[in-house]
């Protein structure tokens, strides 16, 4: 870590959604980052201003690779990788998609964080930020499979806070409910349209059906989700515990 905060970041799920735009924010602030994303470089869409590397997360040999990538650690580690395999558009998933889902949402940032935490200089903090979901706590025929990964990521994440109370590290959770992501703010707007209705109102109802228990009224933005990473990084750094956030 250098003397304006910034220092060596690794961010999973920087091809697309909240992992890119986390990955270009570090970046832009000075960090020295690492993303890892599934698609190849030439299809994760531009400014790609950082080391990006194409690593298929849900194969158990891509852990030690991508850990490797630093060479002497890693300050902070945010996972944001997420497999959805359509779970909404689809009536059932199969069992490979099944277990897709639980190696690249749960299993993947266990294994990594574990190896990352076995190379890590012994006076080098880490923190890690693991992105988790609201999902966790409702399933319906459709989404059963997703919630149970995220469900799984969040025992997971407990455990790894443990394994950290004896090394200069500290993990946390950042809870998320529905993200201001281009598909969704899409949806809405052609909802929107066909209903002659105000987007705002739209979005409103929306929310208040999907997520009965979040008190929101609009989407969540990627600028809050980079301001609470950036204050778990710093809480991280202060107490070398585990910390939990909802947006
Ligand atoms: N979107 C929401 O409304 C929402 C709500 C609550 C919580 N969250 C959480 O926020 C985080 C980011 O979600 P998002 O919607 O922004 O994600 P997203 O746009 O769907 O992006 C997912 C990322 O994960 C990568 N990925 C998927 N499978 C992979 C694999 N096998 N190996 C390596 N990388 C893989 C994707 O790579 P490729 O695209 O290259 O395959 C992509 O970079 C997730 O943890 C999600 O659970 C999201």
């Amino acid at each position: 870590m250098t003397a304006d905060g910034t220092g060596r970041a690794l961010v999973t799920g920087a091809s697309h959604g909240l992992g890119l735009d986390t990955a270009r924010r570090l970046a832009a602030e000075g960090w020295s980052v690492t993303g890892a994303g599934r698609r190849p470089a030439a299809a994760v869409e531009r400014p790609v201003p950082f080391d990006y590397r194409s690593a298929d997360l849900s194969r158990p040999e891509t852990c030690p690779e991508v850990a490797a990538a630093a060479g002497d650690g890693w300050d902070l580690v945010v996972h944001s990788a997420v497999y959805y395999a359509d779970f909404h558009q689809r009536p059932r998933l199969g069992f490979a998609d099944t277990e897709e889902m639980l190696r690249v949402n749960a299993l993947a940032p266990y294994h990594l964080t574990l190896e990352i935490l076995d190379r890590q200089p012994p006076e080098r903090f880490c923190s890690v930020v693991v992105v988790n979901s609201e999902a966790m706590y409702h399933a319906d025929r459709q989404s059963a499979p997703y919630a149970a990964s995220k469900a799984a990521l969040r025992l997971l994440t407990a455990g790894l806070a443990e394994t950290c109370r004896e090394r200069r590290a500290a993990v946390s959770t950042l809870f998320l409910g529905p993200l201001d992501d281009e598909r969704k703010r899409a949806d809405l707007r052609a909802i929107a349209v066909k209903l002659g209705a105000d987007e705002e109102d739209v979005t409103r109802k929306y929310l208040k059906r999907s997520n009965p228990d979040l008190v929101i009224e609009e989407l969540i933005d990627y600028a809050s989700c980079f301001r609470t990473i950036r204050h778990l990084r710093d809480l991280g750094r202060l107490d070398g515990g585990s910390a939990g956030s909802l947006i």
